[in-house]
């Protein structure tokens, strides 16, 4: 079996095919079997370097990337945006060319604004790795729950998935969404009314009126935080209580899905509101560090697809 990754690039889950998303996890798997072993570390990046640019703030996906990158044996740089030129005025595009210029082979973007880690593409030679951009797309994350999904269903096609949530704010939604879709999953929506994403027939997706609808025969459900940081003040007042009375999930509701529904969430956790304490440490469904786990495999498989065969 012979397969060359086409993609000089990771933008969004949109440019990959069905095959693409398949070679990508099943190399992920086999990382995912080294990271547990005792020898975790391999050379094949070595003499690459990869440059971790989050503008927006994150802990665990940047920390994710730098253990993938520095398994791989690649060299790796945490580009520090606070203390940076864009302080002084330089544009994005600048700071990007500037690290370009110093050779570098990948550039790992994490941004506030849709269509970011695209446009630099567009500009610069090292491979771009979308870490994020907006409420649009965060391809590793949605890698990452499908090796997580797969591991525990043994394949992704035609699956029932419930999204609940802060769909329209979330790029994790949409991400999973589309690679979900083209694996043929009947996937379903439940949502505050304000959270319903205004492109919900183009997504291909169902809104369901209640949890229960929602969750009936579920397979997998996904569950979302409030995205606050994308949200005006005052823009949505419900209490934390009401919210999880309404859209939180427990024990109880989740009796509507199928007896071996697993659930994921990509962290942060807001215990006590999208679930509660008791479901979240239920390790019987909630799969939310097995997911951390399998987060570096994927952005191994990411980097090694994108660098690895580059001269
Ligand atoms: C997600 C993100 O940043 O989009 N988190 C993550 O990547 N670990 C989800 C979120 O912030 O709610």
């Amino acid at each position: 079996m012979t397969y060359t990754f086409p993609h000089r690039h990771l933008l969004d889950i949109e440019q990959l095919s069905k095959n693409d998303i398949l070679a990508l996890l099943d190399l992920a798997a086999r990382y995912a079997e080294q990271n547990r072993s005792p020898r975790k570390k391999i050379d094949k990046l070595a003499g690459k370097t990869v440059v971790n640019m989050f503008l927006e703030s994150s802990t665990r996906t940047r920390t994710s990337f730098e253990i993938a990158a520095k398994r791989l044996g690649a060299d790796v740089i945490n580009f520090n945006a606070a203390l940076s030129s864009i302080n002084k005025g330089e544009t994005l595009l600048d700071t990007m060319r500037v690290v370009d210029a110093m050779q570098v082979d990948a550039i790992v973007i994490r941004h506030q604004e849709n269509g970011i880690p695209k446009f630099i593409s567009q500009h610069v030679n090292a491979s771009i790795l979308n870490a994020g951009d907006g409420a649009n797309e965060h391809p590793t994350q949605a890698l990452l729950d499908a090796l997580t999904i797969r591991r525990h269903k043994g394949k992704l096609e035609g699956l029932t998935v419930a999204i609940c949530g802060d769909v329209e704010h979330s790029r994790v939604a949409r991400t999973n969404i589309r690679l979900l879709n083209k694996f043929g999953a009947k996937i379903r929506i439940f949502t505050p009314p304000k959270f319903a994403p205004k492109d919900l027939s183009a997504l291909g997706v169902t809104a369901y009126p209640t949890m229960a609808e929602a969750l009936k025969d579920a397979d997998v459900v996904l569950m979302l935080r409030i995205q606050n940081e994308r949200l005006a003040g005052g823009e949505f007042t419900m209490s934390s209580e009401e919210y999880h009375r309404l859209y939180g999930l427990d024990h109880d509701k989740l009796k509507a899905a199928k007896t071996d529904v697993i659930i994921t969430h990509p962290l942060p956790l807001n215990r006590g509101v999208e679930i509660t304490d008791e479901l979240a440490d239920d390790p019987t469904y909630s799969l939310f560090f097995e997911q951390v786990e399998m987060g570096v495999a994927v952005r191994m498989a990411c980097l090694d697809m994108l660098l690895g065969n580059r001269a």
